[in-house]
């Protein structure tokens, strides 16, 4: 790995703790305009201060993120598709060079591996891979999960070692039974964990505790974050236990002192 591909990824993945709590917004790519994110910049300004990373599109950024910001973006560079069509219908829409414009940290496009659009979408991040080496640009590969697939250890296993094997840098993946065997598919490739759905602050809060247990780096969440009743109660506990190793008990505290 080239100098600047490490210290991209250092950015991101804290060096002190070797773990990281990403701040996903990229949700409107395909989903329109995603509750807690109408007025993006004002849902994610108070929270920038407590994430290490940035996910988000380079409209997004453009229109809601003031450049003076300090903080690694991992920008979104596919989409293509809406939760009105085949969410596996995906394709690049951010070129190389725009990522260098903005000053990407990394760039993230989904794989959906089972999907209709399979192979293309793994095409898709094989592209990104051979651009991010040229650059020394690190790539996230987001397992995406179709409707009908089963989010259990054996099939996100099998997504993110693909995606591993195509040359990914770091995965975001799914929490599930036995998340371990999913970590352990990935072998020395950093592994964090997208929040999905909102659940219960507690519910999240110990999801987020027993992916770091399994070997997780860290977190990618966006909803259990931005439309929780605190998101920044959430982010300070989510932050809490993924580098303090906080129980999810002390982290709840956090966000319901915050209250
Ligand atoms: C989905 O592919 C998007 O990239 C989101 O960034 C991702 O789902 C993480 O957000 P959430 O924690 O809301 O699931």
């Amino acid at each position: 790995m080239n100098w600047g591909m490490k210290n991209r990824i250092s950015r991101i993945i804290k060096p002190k703790t070797g773990r990281c709590v990403m701040l996903a917004v990229d949700h409107g790519y395909f989903q329109g305009p995603t509750t807690g994110l109408s007025d993006l910049g004002k849902t994610v300004e108070p929270l920038l201060p407590y994430a290490d990373a940035l996910m988000i599109t380079r409209g997004a950024i453009r229109n809601w993120i003031d450049p003076a910001v300090d903080i690694p973006i991992i920008l979104r560079v596919s989409g293509g598709q809406s939760i009105l069509k085949e969410l596996s219908n995906e394709i690049i829409t951010t070129n190389i060079d725009d990522a260098i414009r903005i000053n990407a940290s990394a760039i993230t496009c989904s794989v959906y591996v089972g999907g209709e659009y399979e192979k293309e979408t793994i095409d898709n991040l094989s592209k990104l891979v051979d651009e991010g080496e040229k650059y020394g640009i690190p790539v996230l590969a987001v397992t995406a999960v179709g409707k009908e697939m089963a989010r259990d250890a054996r099939y996100l296993g099998l997504a993110s070692r693909i995606c591993v094997e195509i040359g990914a840098h770091m995965i975001k993946t799914y929490y599930t039974e036995d998340f371990g065997k999913v970590v352990e598919a990935c072998g020395n490739v950093p592994v964090v964990i997208a929040g999905g759905k909102k659940l219960p602050e507690m519910e999240a809060l110990q999801m987020a505790y027993n992916a770091v247990s399994d070997g997780a780096v860290g977190v990618d969440m966006g909803r259990n974050i931005f439309q929780s009743d605190s998101p920044v109660g959430m982010i300070q506990a989510v932050r809490a236990i993924v580098h303090e190793g906080k129980s999810a008990d002390e982290a709840y505290e956090i966000y319901e002192q915050s209250k």
